[in-house]
């Protein structure tokens, strides 16, 4: 690929203005506009996608046309040249998070917890809090075309994954209003942010709009799109889907950042008065959306960023863990497929426990002002992860790179980020492969809700019969009656529930 001098940047972008001119009121095919586009795609080594333009009929032309006219050849052309030179540069070497960065379950005393409970209240109370759920991805790896949210693990009540974070939403949302309010009860709304990519994003209004909303109000949701870029061969060269239009995918969950700030989500954030946002995404079934312990906690610590850790279940188990990259370096996460099986399974021989312990389960706070920093920062930054993957091309699948940020490409542009330890199991049930995989899968997520959810009815004194055995059963307690086990009593002591069933209001 050329790389581009100013001159031929600034050439290109006369050619197109000339071209776009040209669509307008059409000229000859012959000459331009394809010749004009042609002329700049040669600026990025990219003129190929042209090659079959003859074969095309006028419909599909014009759709190349446009499909080429709309992409920013010049960020397009840097992030992938910049992204595939850096797989050639040795980076810093890793070391393990040092201990006291992370506060542990252990470390945490009654009152810290209740202290930051109150404050997380409070802070949704006053409308300072906004959540933004992660869900661009397919569930492609869960046999499905559908935007993962919609997927249902087979509760006992059938909700999907989108219900359950609604109904959390609801849920802390009168708690908020209960626990803060003095005299009458007044509502209190969390807005929530869906970022959807051009494959989900259709199908997830519509299964919004036809639940009505799982009770919220429409107005409180904003659905907001990532980006795309195109998928690109070894040398960097677009791979095409079709003969006239290129093989694209979501530019990762970091492009979250991008797209708030390109929606200008950030600024509606600001002007409701949001201070701290959650962020999480959409595939595990025990995420506490909003949770007000994390928010207090967050705020007592006073830091840009924060993300909640579970210990590392087992070496292999297929999730990033927080590391620090170089000496005294900066804080992020590896993925598994990027640590090597001997640091994998590295113990540190004082605690007998993984060195590389703290698992990523992606969800994360930030503050606004570090949202509005960061989607500068990392706008410049054109290092993207590149991920080796199937494309579907005119030819077949092809193997091919995808050009992905991640949401925790954030944490090195933190002047500090926190780490909350959670237990997993109680916040996280991942949903990940199918029925019949070794693990992540909907049927292992579901038991993981009924034990949390039979453990806090038999410690509200409820009692439970069951004809299957009931490591393979139990109750699901609506998020309606309780966030986190609280406020269940009244619903159940005294009471016998006949396992597999919801308890709901
Ligand atoms: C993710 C984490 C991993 C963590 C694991 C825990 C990232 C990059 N990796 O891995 O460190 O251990 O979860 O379960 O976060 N998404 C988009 N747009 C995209 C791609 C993904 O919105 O372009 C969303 C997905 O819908 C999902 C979330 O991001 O909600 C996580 O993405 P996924 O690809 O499933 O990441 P994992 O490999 O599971």
């Amino acid at each position: 690929m050329r790389e581009p001098s100013m001159e031929t940047e600034n050439g290109a972008l006369t050619a197109a203005t000339t071209t776009t001119t040209a669509v307008t009121s059409p000229p000859p095919m012959a000459s331009s506009p394809r010749q004009a586009l042609v002329e700049r795609l040669k600026d990025y080594g990219q003129e190929d996608i042209f090659s079959l333009w003859d074969e095309l009929s006028p419909d599909e032309k014009d759709f190349l046309v446009r499909e080429v006219e709309n992409l920013d050849l010049p960020r397009i052309d840097r992030i992938i040249r910049c992204s595939l030179h850096s797989q050639g540069l040795p980076v810093a070497a890793i070391e393990p998070v040092p201990e006291n960065w992370v506060s542990t379950v252990d470390g945490r005393t009654m009152e810290d917890r209740e202290k930051w409970w109150k404050m997380g209240l409070k802070t949704i109370y006053e409308g300072k809090l906004g959540v933004v759920l992660l869900s661009g991805g397919q569930g492609t790896r869960l046999g499905s075309s559908d935007p993962k949210g919609c997927f249902n693990i087979g509760l006992p009540s059938g909700k999907s994954l989108f219900q359950i974070q609604a109904e959390r939403i609801l849920c802390v949302q009168r708690l908020a209003a209960q626990v803060v309010s003095e005299g009458p009860i007044r509502p209190v709304t969390i807005h929530w942010y869906i970022m959807t990519s051009p494959f989900t994003d259709e199908a997830t209004r519509k299964y919004f709009s036809s639940h009505k909303y799982f009770g919220l109000e429409p107005d409180q949701i904003s659905f907001f799109q990532q980006g795309t870029l195109p998928c690109v061969t070894k040398d960097g060269k677009f791979i095409m889907e079709t003969p006239f239009s290129l093989a694209k995918a979501p530019d990762g969950n970091g492009g979250v950042y991008a797209a708030l700030k390109c929606s200008r989500l950030l600024e509606d954030m600001a002007s409701r008065g949001i201070k701290y946002v959650d962020c999480y995404g959409v595939d595990n079934v025990l995420v506490r959306v909003a949770d007000p312990t994390f928010l207090g906690y967050f705020i007592d610590k006073g830091a840009a960023s924060a993300a909640k850790v579970v210990r590392k279940a087992y070496p292999q188990e297929q999730v990033g863990v927080f590391v620090r990259r170089g000496k005294g370096g900066p804080l992020t996460v590896v993925e598994y497929s990027e640590l090597d099986q001997t640091m994998a399974s590295a113990i540190n021989q004082r605690t007998g426990r993984l060195q590389y312990c703290w698992s990523n389960v992606c969800l994360h706070m930030f503050t606004l002002d570090f949202l509005n920093q960061v989607a500068t920062g990392l706008e410049k930054d054109s290092v993207y992860h590149l991920a080796e993957k199937k494309i579907p091309s005119m030819n077949g699948y092809t193997m091919g790179l995808k050009l992905e940020q991640f949401i925790f490409d954030s944490f090195p542009y933190a002047p500090s980020t926190a780490l909350f330890e959670v237990l997993r199991e109680e916040e996280f049930a991942p949903v990940k492969n199918v029925n019949g995989s070794n693990f992540d899968t909907p049927e292992s997520a579901r038991l993981l809700v009924l034990r949390l959810h039979t453990r806090w009815v038999i410690a509200a004194g409820g009692f439970l019969t069951h004809s299957v055995p009931l490591y393979a059963t139990g109750v699901e307690v609506s998020p309606l009656c309780s966030y986190a086990g609280e406020n269940l009593e009244a619903i159940c002591r005294g009471r016998t529930f006949h396992a597999p069933c919801e308890i709901s209001l």
